[in-house]
Formats: C-alpha cells, sequence, structure tokens
C-alpha cells in the first residue's frame, strides 16, 4: 500500500508539469483522502482533492498507474458548477462478498466480491452544496458514481455536462466507434489514442437508423491495450433515467472526458430530481483479452432482480420470415409503396410478393418444430410498411394490432402453440415514439390474449418527437419503461436500434436481447451496402459484446447469397460456413436466429449443429484470444452435461491446439467438429466444410482445431 501511495505522489508531480506545458492555468497539487483495493489487492483506487478542493481518482494496477489523477465534477444550467471548492466531510468502507443466480445468461452462478468506499464532500463556500463519490473495487475492474444526497438547498438540477475524466498514461490502442448519437451500426476502428477521429469514421452511416455525430468522441465499451499484459474496456452500468455516457477524446493529455447525449429540445442533457445516483462508470481491466469477455463487472454493478416470477421469459432459438426481406425476396409491405392516405382509403392490391402469409409461417413452424427450435418471428404482419419509411406518415405507420389481410394472426398462433412453436411479435416503431407508447397496453394486451410472450421491436430512423437522439435521457427512459410495461405483460424484449446493454438484465431479465451493433442484415447485400468484414465478429466480442447480449442473427448457409434474385453490390457472408456456425457460441444471446431461409437448412449436414446448440448456459470459459483477431468459447449447457465450442478468425487463417481440462473429470464424451477445410476460405470457398467425430474424450483430451481465412469451426462435445 505505502508503495502505491508514493507512487502517486510521483505521478502527480507529472500531472502538474503537463498542466503548464499544455498552458492550462491551473496547477493544482492533488492530496490522496483514502483508498480501497480489489479483494485479491490486484486493483488501488486512491480518492485524492486538490488544494484547490478539486475532486479526482486514479487507479494502480500491480503498482502501475494505469488512470492517472483525473478530476470529476459536473455543470450545471443556471447554477455554478460543481468543480472545486470541496471538502471531504466523511468517508465510509465496506466489504461485500456474495453469490447472485442469473435465470438465463452466459452463466449461472455469479460472485459479487468488491470493497466499496464512499466519500462525502460538500463546497467550502456558497452554495455549499453536497455531493458523494461511491468507488466499487472488483477483480476485474472498477466502477464509481456520483451520488447527489438530499440537502435542503438543491432539488432539482438540469445538467449541461458531466466532468469525469479518465487520464489515460500512454497512447494506447484502441477499438472504437464514434459516439452516434442514433446508431451503433458503425465498423469498428482500431488506432492508437491519438489517431482517433470518430468524424472520420470507416462506414458511411447506415441508411436506416439516423447518423448525429457532434463531436471526436466515441462510444463505450471502448477497448484499450495498453501492453500485452493489460487490457481495459471503458463503459457504464445501470443506465437508468440519464443521458448514455460517450467520451471526447483529448489527444494532447492523452485523456477522456464524459460527453452525455443531448437532445435539441431542451438547453441541458439531464434533468434530475434531487436525491439521485448516476449510472456507474466502469472499467474492466484484465491481463488477458478474454478476462474482459469473462468479467461480470458490468452485471455485478446493476441492482439486484426485480422481476421475481421469469418462468415465461424463453430463451430459445428461432428462424423467421426475415432474411428473405432482406435479400429481397419479398416485402415487409403488403401492397407496395404509396402514402398511407391512399392505403387506409382504397383497397389495397396486394403486389404478390408480401413475406408474412399465413401460409409462409406455418412454413417456418413446421421446419421450427421438426428440428429443436422454439420460436418463430414473423416481420411484415401488420398494417403500416408501405410508408413507414415516409417522413409524412412515419409519425403514425403503425398500431401494432392490424395484420394484413392475407395473415390470419389468431390461426398462425394457434398452429404455432400446436406445434409446440411460440410466435415471436414483431413491433417497428419507425422511432415514432409517442405513437408506440399510445398503443404499448393494447398491443401488448393483444399479445397476452393470444399467450405470447417475446417481442422484436425496432427504432428505425430519426426519433420522434423530433429533436431527441437514440441515447439521450428520453429514449433511456423509454426504452426502461417499456421494458417494465412490457414485464407487467410478462413479454421479454429483443430490442433492435435500442440503448446500448449496461447490465439491466440482471434487474430485468425480460431485456433478453439486443442489437445495438452492426449485425448479419449488413451481409445482405441489400441496401445497407458494406458487409462487415472477417475481423468484424473478433472485434465484436471484446467490444460491444462486454456490455450484453446481442441479437446478431448468425447461420447463413448461402454465403455467396445465391438465393438474392439479382446482387449489384456483390453481396456475401464474408465467413466460412463453419465461421457462421461458430458464432452460436461466440456471440452470446439468449435469443439466437437461425437467420437463413429454412429451404437453405433442409437435408443440410452441418444444420445438427444449431439443432442441438442450447442458448442458456451454465459457465462459460474463453480459451484464448487476440481483440480483432480470433476467439475461442467454451460453455456449458444450463440442462445437460454437454460443451459447446465456438472458435473464429479474422481473415488470417489459424491453428489453435484445445485443452479439454474444463471437462469433468469422470466423464467421457463425443465430440462433433465442424469445421473448415484446408481448402475453405471466406472469399474463394466459403461453403467447404467438414464434419469429424472424436469418441471418448475426457478432460485430459486435446482438440486440434484448423480455421480458414474468415473462418472458424464449432463443436459439440456431448457425454457418452
Ligand atoms: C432493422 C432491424 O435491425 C432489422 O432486423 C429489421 O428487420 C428492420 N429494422 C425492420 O424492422
Ligand atoms: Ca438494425
Amino acid at each position: 500500500m505505502k508503495k502505491s501511495i508514493v507512487n502517486i505522489f510521483r505521478i502527480s508531480v507529472i500531472t502538474c508539469i503537463i498542466f503548464v506545458l499544455s498552458n492550462l492555468p491551473l496547477c493544482a497539487a492533488f492530496k490522496v483522502v483514502d483508498n480501497i483495493n480489489s479483494p485479491n489487492k490486484n486493483i488501488v483506487i486512491n480518492f485524492l482533492i486538490s488544494d484547490k478542493g478539486e475532486m479526482a481518482y486514479n487507479v494502480i494496477y500491480k503498482n502501475i498507474t494505469i488512470i492517472d489523477i483525473s478530476t470529476l465534477g459536473f455543470l450545471f444550467k443556471d447554477m455554478p458548477p460543481i468543480a472545486e471548492n470541496l471538502k471531504v466531510i466523511g468517508k465510509e468502507k465496506a466489504h461485500f462478498n456474495n453469490n447472485w443466480e442469473m435465470p438465463i445468461g452466459e452463466r449461472q452462478n455469479i460472485k459479487n466480491n468488491y470493497n466499496k468506499m464512499t466519500i462525502f464532500l460538500m463546497e467550502e463556500n456558497e452554495p455549499g452544496r453536497k455531493i458523494n463519490v461511491v468507488f466499487r473495487a472488483y477483480n476485474d475492474g472498477i466502477g464509481f458514481r456520483y451520488s447527489i444526497p438530499k440537502q435542503s438547498n438543491l432539488t432539482e438540477v438540469h445538467i449541461l455536462e458531466e466532468n469525469t475524466t479518465f487520464k489515460l498514461t500512454g497512447d494506447h490502442e484502441v477499438w472504437w466507434i464514434p459516439a452516434d448519437w442514433d446508431s451503433y451500426e458503425h465498423l469498428y476502428n482500431h488506432t492508437k489514442f491519438s489517431e482517433i477521429d470518430a468524424l472520420q469514421y470507416k462506414d458511411n452511416p447506415t441508411q436506416l437508423a439516423a447518423s448525429y455525430i457532434p463531436e471526436n468522441a466515441v462510444e463505450t465499451p471502448v477497448t484499450m491495450k495498453i501492453n500485452n499484459n493489460l487490457y481495459l474496456s471503458f463503459h457504464e452500468a445501470a443506465l437508468v433515467d440519464y443521458s448514455s455516457m460517450t467520451l471526447k477524446i483529448n489527444k494532447d493529455n492523452l485523456s477522456m472526458k464524459s460527453f452525455l447525449v443531448g437532445t435539441d429540445r431542451r438547453d441541458y442533457k439531464v434533468n434530475k430530481t434531487v436525491p439521485f445516483n448516476t449510472p456507474w462508470r466502469s472499467i474492466q481491466i484484465s491481463e488477458t483479452p478474454g478476462g474482459l469477455v469473462e468479467s461480470n463487472l458490468i452485471l455485478n454493478l446493476n441492482e439486484p432482480q426485480k422481476i421475481k416470477d421469469v418462468s415465461w421469459i424463453m430463451p430459445m432459438k428461432y428462424v423467421g420470415i426475415w432474411w428473405m426481406m432482406h435479400i429481397g425476396l419479398s416485402t415487409w409491405d403488403y401492397a407496395g409503396t404509396q402514402d398511407m392516405e391512399t392505403f387506409l382509403s382504397t383497397t389495397p392490391t396486394p403486389t404478390g410478393k408480401h413475406g408474412a402469409t399465413t401460409e409462409n409461417a406455418k412454413k417456418y413452424i413446421d421446419f421450427a418444430s421438426a428440428n429443436n427450435i422454439k420460436g418463430v418471428l414473423v416481420e411484415g404482419w401488420n398494417v403500416g410498411w408501405e410508408y413507414w419509411r415516409n417522413e409524412k406518415d412515419r409519425e403514425h405507420s403503425f398500431d401494432f394490432v392490424t395484420p394484413y389481410p392475407d395473415y390470419d394472426l389468431e390461426e398462425v398462433v394457434r398452429y404455432a402453440k400446436s406445434r409446440g412453436v411460440e410466435i415471436i411479435m414483431h413491433h417497428e416503431t419507425s422511432s415514432s415514439v409517442e405513437n408506440y407508447e399510445k398503443h404499448q397496453d393494447e398491443a401488448y394486451g393483444l399479445m397476452k390474449s393470444l399467450d405470447l410472450h417475446s417481442v422484436k421491436s425496432g427504432y428505425v430512423g430519426p426519433i420522434i418527437p423530433r429533436g431527441e437522439y437514440h441515447h439521450g435521457q428520453y429514449m433511456v427512459n423509454h426504452y426502461v419503461n417499456t421494458a417494465k410495461k412490457a414485464a407487467n405483460y410478462k413479454i421479454a424484449m429483443d430490442v433492435h436500434e435500442p440503448i446500448k446493454p449496461t447490465g439491466l438484465r440482471r434487474t430485468y431479465p425480460n431485456l433478453m436481447s439486443a442489437e445495438g451493433a452492426r449485425g448479419q442484415e449488413f451481409n445482405s447485400g441489400g441496401s445497407l451496402g458494406g458487409g462487415n468484414p472477417p475481423d468484424h465478429i473478433t472485434t465484436l466480442v471484446y467490444t460491444r459484446l462486454l456490455a450484453g447480449p446481442m441479437d446478431f442473427t448468425p447461420g447463413i448457409f448461402d454465403i455467396k447469397l445465391t438465393s438474392r434474385k439479382s446482387n449489384p453490390n456483390n453481396g456475401r457472408v464474408p465467413t466460412t460456413l463453419a465461421g457462421q456456425l461458430s458464432l452460436y457460441v461466440v456471440l452470446y444471446s439468449p435469443v439466437q436466429m437461425a437467420a437463413d431461409l429454412v429451404e437453405n437448412y433442409e437435408g443440410h449436414p452441418a444444420f445438427q449443429f444449431i439443432r442441438d446448440v442450447p442458448v442458456n448456459w451454465e459457465e462459460t470459459k474463453v480459451l484464448n484470444g487476440e481483440i480483432g483477431k480470433y476467439i475461442t468459447i467454451a460453455r456449458k449447457d444450463r440442462n445437460s452435461d454437454n460443451w459447446f465450442i465456438g472458435s473464429k478468425t479474422n481473415e488470417e487463417p489459424r491453428n489453435f491446439t484445445i485443452k479439454l481440462d474444463f471437462l469433468d473429470p469422470i466423464k467421457r464424451y463425443t465430440a462433433t467438429i465442424y469445421e473448415d477445410t484446408d481448402n475453405s476460405d471466406w472469399q474463394d470457398n466459403p461453403t467447404d466444410y467438414n464434419i469429424r467425430k472424436v469418441r471418448n474424450l475426457t478432460r485430459r483430451s486435446q482438440l486440434n482445431l484448423h480455421l480458414a481465412p474468415g473462418g472458424g469451426a464449432a463443436i459439440s462435445i456431448m457425454k457418452q
């Protein structure tokens, strides 16, 4: 402990010199007030105060400073900032160590072991406001948040900005996407910190979602490599009734500062009534990239489960009337593009291309029921798709209860139930949020009357009310309130164009999954263009997926999109077939789609892996990995003794030897390996694959894997 305090003073001097060199007027001397360690003592968080009464923290890992002295504070409307003149009026420390169970998740039992430190502060001068900062140190990282306590001279605040800083100790390697206030559907950039230019991001804004990038700021989770032995990922936890935090880049002093998502409708970013807590600001810390993936920090920083009965929440695989629209074989709409008035005032003439017909739904139900798939998603079932993108009609496109004439909703649900299949409802809101809120009770009531418990929702386009953004306080509240309301109707959510996950699935397990990144839809060769390059998956796992599950919708077997009528952009799925299978293990989601047309699965030997793979896990272990390059994950089924492995590489071929030392010591297993061949290649030969069985495996066994360029491997290890 002594040693680290000495270290801090050395650092504080350096900080001071940098301030002077960069012509900042202030050169404050900071002193440590108190600190806490992680339970294993590797991490130390110091809380510091300067001679001007500024508050700050720093973080030390095994005696090396990893976050230098970083100041804290707030900017308010009509009120002086909370920045200096603060004095410590109290301190409190505690230790917590308990376990909790996740009803649905990548593991069942979670250890929640941390040390906590609360610092109570007050301004020495007028207005004499009080503010507390709460820190938690876990073995896998840290969290801290502000807590503004009840006080007589402060009842409401309008926050212009939260001045939380993260001062780095080097020009680290960073994997980032721009802080787009409306969308996370961007390709990851991999640059040095000093080279981040969020306004020159790799991909163009998606055509589906809106796009607004006001500053050189990055989205969280943002992941960094400090050196070969240390990795950090910055994010937030328990984002409730607040704006999402993005991080503004200061290249000159290698620091980041919170940059909250704003709104054009108000001249402040967040409105809070005192007392309140902010979301947790989190830093996952690991000596391996895989340690970031195994971390439970974000979940542990959230409140315990509030929905007691979760028996109606169904983790499941699903197929659906979906990819056929994305590859242009059929349409969401029934009558072809026209405006709302025409559609509603005349008898619509069907184009014959409508995907969501009763007949088509039954075909998908039959396939699901015969292939160990629980769910069928039907998009385009409800009136409104003719005009949902028209600026004029977008506001009121959907009522979420009126089916098209060729879709008999009751009959489809009856048929599905008779075959043990669940229909997943679809609510595309066209981002017309007030309209959705107006119809929610009726829409969820309809689902309740049909005994349906899952909905995929979507928020395509700029938010209405205009001037709000997808990630601001207004929408954060909408997404959380929607989840709570849905829970009252026993409905679980899979949200597309969502707010990024921040671990709220612990509190509300019906927040099952979400999109919130570039998913498979970008590989369809359609209007989204582009396609996700082979390093997309191997980056997603160490960035966006650290926040929570993702509904990526894997499993396209027709990699070259031969089913498309025309393929003008030369669209294709940038993996091999075995690479697609690996995603069922690599990308955790409790709802996992088999996204291709069922015709492409019928009679295909490799489909057996999708039949077998579960979606709810007892344990998860990362066996190897490098950010952006590769990952191998083993997961144990929650309901059997079986294990499943997914291994995925970027454009580089790789060979791995995998130790099976996680298997049960007294059991024997048979592995079925779905793998690339020596000739497979995502560009030239993506559908070449091999299936091989290895029997009598024990925990002393090893498996050799070959992954082709853009390829992967998927393995089921079944108890004999
Ligand atoms: C975007 C979603 O990500 C996609 O899955 C959906 O099909 C379309 N919106 C239409 O709602
Ligand atoms: Ca999307």
